[in-house]
């Protein structure tokens, strides 16, 4: 399976950060994997034109679940769409967080994002609290299982695990410990998508450096990962892209 290697920015550049894209650009050239950044929503079409033709795509770090409407603040996907976006994370952590989103909304605008033709990442992952309860496999599925809509499919679904813990805390789980959960991903895919389950890309996300991106690569399951502070910048990220055999 190709890997998948998406870089979050969350909310951090302003315009001189394009230039990140372009030497981003020209460190990957002929890359090996699909490669995605999802810069603010202000840098969003700018970020597409400064990776036109490239092998970077673009995203962005969330959506809305209704097409249009009296939402203040919001942008859907078809917004996103229009603007060149191909990608879009939803429910991260730190949304799931900050603004309560519960996996139905999750899932909502997950559905949102394939109508309009977009490719969602959805997010899991336990607390440090569930896991040191052993729930860190229960949490996860429970959270899957709410968060993934019905039209989900492997072309238009990635499913991106972050242990909350391990987000921006430069802690990362054991590879025994990624490849378990990883495992049971794999399994409530198979169960929901029966075949089409096995070709969903899954995703490691939680303090991912350079140093250790090839160890976590080359777990099973482990199909690409989601990188934040480590995505900033173009030399860094580039690593962890080469990091992929
Ligand atoms: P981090 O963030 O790589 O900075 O830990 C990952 C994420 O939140 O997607």
């Amino acid at each position: 399976m190709r890997k998948l290697i998406a870089g979050n920015w969350k909310m951090n550049g302003l315009a001189s950060s394009l230039a990140e894209i372009e030497a981003l650009r020209g460190l990957t050239g002929e890359a090996t994997c699909d490669i995605v950044v999802f810069p603010p929503l202000t840098l969003v079409e700018k970020a597409v034109e400064r990776a036109l033709g490239s092998a970077i795509s673009v995203g962005a770090q969330d959506c809305h679940a209704e097409f249009a409407g009296a939402y203040t603040g919001d942008i859907s996907a078809a917004m996103l769409a229009e603007i060149g976006a191909r990608f879009v994370i939803v429910g991260h952590s730190e949304r799931r967080s900050s603004y309560l989103e519960a996996d139905c909304a999750v899932a909502a605008k997950a559905a949102a994002a394939h109508r309009a033709g977009l490719t969602s990442i959805i997010c899991v992952g336990e607390t440090r609290q569930q896991r040191d309860e052993g729930k860190a496999i229960e949490v996860v599925r429970a959270q899957l299982e709410g968060s993934i809509p019905d039209c989900t499919t492997s072309t238009n679904t990635a499913i991106a695990y972050e242990p909350v813990w391990a987000i921006g805390t430069g802690l990362v789980p054991s590879i025994a410990e990624i490849e378990e959960v990883h495992a049971a991903i794999r399994h409530v895919l198979e169960e929901r998508l029966k075949r089409d389950g096995t070709l969903v890309r899954i995703l490691y996300g939680g303090s991912v450096k350079a140093a250790n991106a090839a160890a976590i690569f080359g777990v099973p399951n482990v199909d690409g990962a989601l990188v934040g502070g480590a995505s900033l910048k173009a030399s860094e990220f580039s690593d962890i892209i080469s990091a992929v055999a």
